[in-house]
C-alpha cells in the first residue's frame, strides 16, 4: 500500500515568513499583517516590497524602490519586436511565459544565483510583465502600444498602458487591492513549482516561467477565467440554481469554489465580494454580480458543509470583468501579482538552499525479462 500523499496534502515542505494561512478559521497575513488590512491601507508596491525584503519598506527605501520598479517599466527594442512576432492569436499567458523565459536573454548574468542579484532581477521582471501583457493586448486589437508612463503607480500604469488614459482613482484603487490579494498564498502550486526550480540553484527567469505555467491551470490560476466562462453561460441569476445543481449531479467542479486548505471563507473572497458588488453596481455589470450572488446561495445549500467555499477567484472574475479586463487576461493579473511572491519564495528558497527531491513508491513488477520486440 503506497504511502504517498496525492497531491502532497498535508506534507509540510518549507518554511516561510512571507503568507500565513489559517484554512479552519479563514485567516490570510502577510507577514502576520492581516490582508484586509493591506489591501485597505497599504499598496501593491509596499506588498511588493515585503516579498522581496520579508517586512515593509521604511519610506526612505520605499521611495528608492518604486523608483528603481517604475524606472524599469519600459521593454528594449528586442522585446517589442519578439511581441510582436506572436501571433494574434496566443493566448496571453503562453504568450507572458514565453515573453519572461525572454528577458533572460538580455540579461548578461542570468544564472546569477546570488540573492541581491536575483532580487534586482526580480524587481526587473515584476516591472516589465504589466508592460509586455499590456503590449500584446494592443497588438492583438489592431492598437498602437501605448510606453508605460514611470510617473504612475504599478496598478495606474498598467490600465493606463492598456486604455490609453489614466484609469480614475476607484479603478485604480480596485486594481491595486487585486495586486495586494493576489500577491503571496503559502506553497501552492505555481509557488512550490518556483521553488522546486530555484532549489536546483536554477535562475530566476526559470524559476517565473515554470510558476507561470504551474499557475495557468484551470485548478488553480486558470480558475478565475474558468468563472467568467461559467457567468457567461448561465443566461440570468434565476438559472443559476439550476446550472449549478446540474453541474454537482454531473461530479463537475465549480469554478471559484473550493482550496486545498481553506474549509471555510477565503478572506480574499470577502474582500473581492464587496468590490465585485461595488464595482459591477458602478459600471452596469449588477447582473454579473446578481449571477455570482446566486450561485454562491445555492453552492452554500449544497456543499457547504463539505467545506466548499467561494475562493479568490470566484468574484475576481467579476471584478476583473468591470474594471474592463477582457476574459483572457484575468490570469495573467493573477501572474503579475504572484510574480511578487514568487521572487519572495524563490529568495527564501536560495537562503540555506536544499535540492527539493521528494520519493516516490515504487508499485511496479520486479524482476521482468527483458523480450525482444518480436517475442512481445
Ligand atoms: C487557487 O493553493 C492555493 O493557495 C491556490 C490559490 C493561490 O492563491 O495560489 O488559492 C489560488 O488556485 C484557488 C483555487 C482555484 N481553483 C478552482 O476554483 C477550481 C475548482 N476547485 C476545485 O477543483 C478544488 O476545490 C481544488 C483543486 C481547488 C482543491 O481540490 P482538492 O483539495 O484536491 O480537493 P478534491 O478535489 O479532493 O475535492 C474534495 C471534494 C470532492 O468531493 P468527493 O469526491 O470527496 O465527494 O470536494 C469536491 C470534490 O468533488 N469539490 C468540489 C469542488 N472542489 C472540491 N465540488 C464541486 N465544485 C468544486 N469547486
Amino acid at each position: 500500500m503506497s504511502t504517498a500523499s496525492k497531491g502532497l496534502e498535508g506534507i509540510v515542505a518549507a518554511e516561510t515568513v512571507l503568507s500565513f494561512i489559517d484554512g479552519e478559521k479563514g485567516i490570510l497575513e502577510y507577514n502576520g499583517i492581516a490582508i484586509n488590512d493591506l489591501a485597505k491601507h497599504s499598496s501593491f508596491e509596499e506588498v511588493a516590497f515585503l516579498m522581496l525584503n520579508k517586512r515593509l519598506p521604511k519610506k526612505p527605501e520605499f521611495e528608492a524602490f518604486i523608483t528603481d520598479l517604475r524606472g524599469s517599466y519600459g521593454l528594449s527594442d528586442h522585446t517589442l519586436s519578439l511581441i510582436k512576432s506572436m501571433p494574434t492569436t496566443a493566448q496571453p499567458m503562453h504568450m507572458l511565459r514565453t515573453m519572461v523565459s525572454a528577458l533572460a536573454m538580455e540579461d548578461p548574468e542570468p544564472n546569477s544565483i546570488d540573492i541581491p542579484e536575483v532580487r534586482v532581477k526580480a524587481v526587473r521582471i515584476l516591472a516589465k510583465a504589466p508592460t509586455i501583457v499590456a503590449a500584446f493586448d494592443r497588438l492583438r486589437r489592431g492598437l498602437d502600444i501605448v510606453s508605460p508612463d514611470p510617473s504612475l503607480s504599478f496598478a495606474a500604469n498598467f490600465l493606463y498602458m492598456l486604455n490609453a488614459e489614466r484609469p480614475t482613482h476607484t479603478m485604480e484603487r480596485a486594481f491595486d487591492a487585486c495586486m495586494i490579494l493576489h500577491a503571496d498564498h503559502g506553497l501552492n502550486a505555481s509557488t512550490f513549482t518556483c521553488r522546486v526550480i530555484t532549489s536546483t540553484l536554477s535562475d530566476i527567469y526559470s524559476a517565473i516561467t515554470g510558476a507561470i505555467g504551474a499557475l495557468r491551470g484551470p485548478l488553480h490560476g486558470g480558475a478565475n477565467e474558468g468563472v467568467m466562462h461559467m457567468l457567461n453561460e448561465i443566461d440570468s441569476p434565476e438559472e443559476a440554481e439550476q446550472f449549478v445543481m446540474n453541474k454537482l449531479a454531473a461530479r463537475d467542479r465549480i469554478m471559484g469554489f473550493g482550496h486545498r486548505v481553506y474549509k471555510s471563507y477565503d478572506p480574499r473572497a470577502t474582500y473581492l465580494k464587496t468590490l465585485a458588488e461595488q464595482l459591477a453596481t458602478d459600471t452596469g455589470n449588477a447582473d454579473l454580480y446578481a449571477k455570482s450572488s446566486a450561485i454562491e446561495k445555492t453552492m452554500a445549500r449544497e456543499v457547504a458543509s463539505k467545506g466548499i467555499y467561494p475562493n479568490v477567484d470566484f468574484y475576481s472574475a467579476t471584478t476583473y470583468h468591470s474594471i474592463g479586463l477582457k476574459l483572457d487576461l484575468f490570469t495573467p493579473m493573477f501572474a503579475l501579482s504572484r510574480i511578487s511572491g514568487w521572487a519572495g519564495h524563490a529568495l527564501e528558497q536560495l537562503d540555506g538552499n536544499r535540492l527539493i527531491r521528494p520519493s516516490a513508491d515504487y508499485v511496479g513488477p520486479h524482476n521482468t525479462q527483458y523480450l525482444p520486440i518480436e517475442q512481445r
